[in-house]
């Protein structure tokens, strides 16, 4: 790595020199996009209080990946699957020249630092029957309830385990995918996976909250680590006491420091889309897609007026905007964290492209998030003519590993 970062170095000074002017910058910029030192460099913790991969922004790269457990594999086979996998998401995310075990290394990897890169486990509720520990199923697992919309592919949806890989690059997402389902061996085969991708580091000149594949500012009205109640919006309490869903509590103690991620595979009707005009597409929003202000005024950050009128004398948020139908305050109070991947799957049988958002919730409670919200939606905002939710899973996420410890082993030890 110091070598070759050397050499380039060398390499882009010396255009420079040579080309004189800007010319020269413009080219050595081209050949060294981006120092590894930033990009490959950059590290997230695998150990803490919550699993990596919730609060921190999405990667470039994102694999989401369901497993079902093999016929015979109980609950023994699965916390020694959860222990390969965790000792192995251990090492692949280690700030420096991350490793591999040896036992599954292809070396794809090599070259390249952790880029950012983390690995997060949950468990489906099919996992609790196949491991005989229905005792210990969360009741804030129960199924999402069904949506009228829905048009949703059952062999694409559910799983007893999911992992959420994301890797500023391509190859260590590809790497530590390839190292899991190596380490699951015959416990556990893959039931679907999706590929998805946000912005490159580095690609804005400051850094801005990402676009989607509707080119709509994506991501603005997330609640912040900074917001008084995150904490318990996010995540299960940390003392372990029940979090949610009333009276009895939602969550048991296992899932202390945990989350539930509400995932829904949604396929944009682009076609249909970009036959309207941008002031048409703001509208269904509430937002503008320049610069994602409120359509009540100010900037991207400027809190959403919903009760402003325009000097038209119309109200200036639609009634059926998705901002003003998805906002807490049309929902008693539900949030979530929204951190999804695009993706774009080449086109469709019906001859459009087969492109989207692997949306991924993140919440202490999906009765008190996702549910309530996606309730609201299917029932017709403006967004709804234009996507149709295609996959969904719901996966009880569990607070980080400690050192030495592996990801569940409150449940499963
Ligand atoms: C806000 C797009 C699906 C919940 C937004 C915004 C955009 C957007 C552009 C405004 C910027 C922001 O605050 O992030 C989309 C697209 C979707 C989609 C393209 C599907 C392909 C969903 C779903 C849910 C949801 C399924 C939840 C069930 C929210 C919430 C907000 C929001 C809670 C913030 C509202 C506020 O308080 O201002 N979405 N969204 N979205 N969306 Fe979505």
């Amino acid at each position: 790595l110091g070598t070759a970062g050397a050499a380039g170095a060398a390499g882009a000074a010396g255009l420079v020199a040579g080309g004189g002017a800007g010319a020269g910058i413009a080219v050595a910029a081209r050949q060294h996009p981006a120092a590894l030192t930033s990009v490959g460099a950059a590290h997230i913790p695998f150990e803490g209080v919550h699993q990596a991969g919730i609060v921190e922004p999405a990667q470039t790269c994102g694999h989401l990946v369901a497993f079902d457990l093999a016929a015979g594999a109980d609950r023994r086979a699965a916390a020694a699957l959860m222990r390969r996998w965790s000792d192995a998401a251990r090492a692949m995310t280690r700030a420096g020249r991350p490793g591999t075990p040896a036992v599954y290394d292809d070396q794809v990897a090599d070259d390249a630092g952790p880029s950012s890169l983390t690995v997060t486990f949950g468990f489906g509720r099919s996992f609790f029957a196949r491991t005989g520990l229905t005792g210990r199923l969360p009741q804030a697992l129960a199924p999402l309830p069904h949506f009228p919309a829905d048009a949703l592919d059952p062999h694409r949806s559910n799983g007893d385990l999911w992992v959420q890989i994301g890797a500023d690059d391509a190859l260590v997402a590809f790497h530590a995918l390839r190292v899991l389902q190596k380490a699951a061996r015959d416990t556990a085969t893959v039931r679907w996976q999706m590929n998805g991708f946000n912005r490159t580091p580095g690609a804005t000149a400051r850094p801005m909250t990402v676009r989607n594949l509707m080119g709509q500012i994506d991501g603005t009205n997330n609640p912040k680590p900074s917001d008084p109640g995150f904490a318990r919006t996010v995540f299960v309490p940390e003392d372990g006491v029940a979090g949610a869903s009333g009276a009895g509590g939602g969550s048991p103690a296992w899932m202390a420091g945990g989350s539930y991620a509400v995932v829904r595979r949604i396929r944009m009707l682009l076609d249909s889309w970009d036959h309207l005009s941008v002031e048409r597409q703001e509208r269904v929003i509430g937002r503008r897609k320049s610069d994602g202000a409120p359509l009540s005024g100010g900037t991207e950050t400027t809190p959403v007026d919903l009760e402003k009128f325009g000097p038209d004398g119309l109200i200036a948020i639609p009634g059926d905007a998705h901002i003003r139908v998805a906002a807490a305050a049309s929902n008693s109070g539900a949030a979530m964290l929204r951190r999804g991947f695009s993706y774009h799957d080449g086109i469709g049988a019906d001859g459009t492209p087969d492109a989207g958002l692997l949306f991924v919730a993140w919440q202490a409670d999906p009765m008190r998030g996702f549910v309530p919200v996606q309730r609201k939606l299917d029932g017709g905002d403006g967004l709804s003519r234009f996507i149709r939710h295609e996959a969904s899973g719901l996966f009880a996420v569990p607070g980080g590993a400690a050192a030495g410890e592996y990801v569940g082993q409150r449940l499963l030890e």
